[in-house]
């Protein structure tokens, strides 16, 4: 039998049902609360609010355990793919052979952009940020593909899946070459996923870039631990728009707009920046803690804290090693490198971080690791936004597929005027 909670209002006692995940995380489910006793919850930025009940990901903050449908990111990280794990994230299982071959074909099949989106482009200034470009290039998509407006059956869901997952990573690229003045480069049908990617971005029309297998096994891991991360600021915007019944396209776009505040996914951005500015002061990164400790400031140690974890992220961890690897084998040194380490040391022996739990966070290591394979700092948050596609794609099917589907509306406590009546201009103050 499940436990109940009781609360006492105003000389009342209400039992409230509990509900328990897998995983043994526990939540009130105040559902009826509203109802029963005319009073609402309020919990500013919903740090103690379950929005939905998901099987997709699952996050221990505490213990710094991060699964994708059940599988530890550690394992996926060293035995997985990119694109393989889209599809367990998507899809909920691993895919067979067949599953295997018929996903990447589809992506293959929908990575070219439709003709007329090439001159949408052109409209954008040459230094349009490439986050602003992407979230409207996937949304104008819609235009392009009127099928889209529809809400999808499971299978016309699988093209848009795919056709979504495989044109972010054109839109992206193209946004980068328009940002520099650089033509465009069609997708080659033969390279895989992040190849392909790479040689959009890099390559020129008289010359292929050299796709070396350490830089693309890179990107394809920073991909890959980045693909869903549960309910956090963009997916849970992705969920907001999609229960309204917008359609994928929008709902993703709507997710690319959310990712790009330096407080979720444009802290990469931001991490580089501040490494950057501290190498540039000649500081060894003290004056920087000393800053950041101090709440007048207006300095956070970006790529540190996260709403979840207390303990290190995971991700941080694979980044960590795996940019080492990567600056070992390709023979190269980055001094921002040897701050961020000082800054981590520093940080994790300072009382203020210890005791607030403020730990280094998927962005704190992944800015290096994309420096060395060579992507510029505006199209940090970019790969950010492409690898999360696949959490976000799941989300939206998550709830495509939920047999009660209700829009997500919070309510609010009201604290302005009572009511008052409006005043002709001359009896202003
Ligand atoms: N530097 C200095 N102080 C910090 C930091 C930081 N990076 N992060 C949190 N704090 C302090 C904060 O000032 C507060 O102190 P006090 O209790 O004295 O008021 C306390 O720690 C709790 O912080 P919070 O802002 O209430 O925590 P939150 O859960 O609302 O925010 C966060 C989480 C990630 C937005 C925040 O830690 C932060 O701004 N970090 C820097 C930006 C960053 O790296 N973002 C990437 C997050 S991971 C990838 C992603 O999800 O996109």
């Amino acid at each position: 039998m499940s436990e109940k909670a009781q609360l006492h209002l105003n000389g009342k006692v209400y039992e409230l049902p509990t509900v328990t995940g897998s995983e043994g995380e526990k939540a009130v489910d105040i559902s009826t609360l509203r109802d029963l006793t005319g009073y609402i919850t309020l919990d500013d930025g919903y740090g103690n609010t379950g929005s939905c009940s998901s099987a997709i990901t699952f996050i221990d903050g505490e213990k710094g355990i991060l699964r994708y449908r059940g599988i530890p990111i550690e394992e996926l990280a060293v035995k997985s793919t990119f694109v393989e794990t889209a599809y367990l994230l998507i899809y909920g299982k691993l895919p067979t052979h067949p599953e295997k071959a018929r996903f990447s074909d589809l992506l293959t099949e929908n990575e070219n952009l439709h003709e007329g989106m090439k001159h949408h482009f052109e409209g954008f200034p040459p230094s349009s940020h490439p986050m602003a470009m992407l979230s409207a290039m996937i949304n104008a998509s819609s235009c392009f593909y009127p099928g889209l407006m529809k809400s999808p059956d499971s299978e016309s869901f699988e093209v848009q899946a795919a056709r979504l997952l495989s044109q972010v990573r054109t839109i992206a690229a193209f946004s980068y070459r328009k940002s520099r003045g650089l033509p465009f480069l069609y997708p080659k049908p033969a390279y895989k996923y992040t190849a392909n990617f790479l040689y959009m971005m890099f390559s020129d029309p008289y010359g292929s870039y050299e796709l070396k297998p350490e830089v693309v096994r890179a990107l394809d891991l920073i991909f890959l631990l980045h693909a869903d991360h549960e309910q956090n600021c963009s997916t849970s915007t992705v969920r907001m728009v999609a229960s309204s019944e917008a359609n994928l396209f929008a709902s993703a776009a709507a997710g690319v707009c959310a990712l790009w505040g330096p407080l979720h996914g444009g802290a990469n951005q931001a991490v580089i920046t501040m490494l950057e500015e501290i190498h540039a002061s000649g500081d060894d990164g003290r004056r920087f803690i000393t800053a950041a400790k101090d709440k007048n400031s207006g300095k956070r140690l970006m790529g540190f804290g996260h709403r979840v974890y207390k303990n290190y992220d995971p991700r941080a961890k694979i980044i960590k090693a795996a940019s080492d690897l990567l600056l070992h084998t390709l023979n190269r040194e980055d001094p921002l490198l040897d701050i961020a380490r000082k800054l981590e040391e520093a940080a994790l022996g300072d009382s203020y971080f210890v005791e607030r739990k403020l730990y280094p966070n998927v962005d704190f290591y992944s800015g290096i690791m994309m420096r060395a394979i060579g992507i510029p700092t505006e199209m940090f948050t970019v790969m950010f936004a492409i690898g999360r596609m696949p959490g976000w794609i799941a989300n939206f099917k998550e709830l495509l597929d939920e047999r009660r589907k209700r829009i997500c509306r919070p309510r609010q406590i009201y604290i302005g005027p009572t009511e008052r009546h409006y005043l002709p201009p001359e009896q202003r103050r």
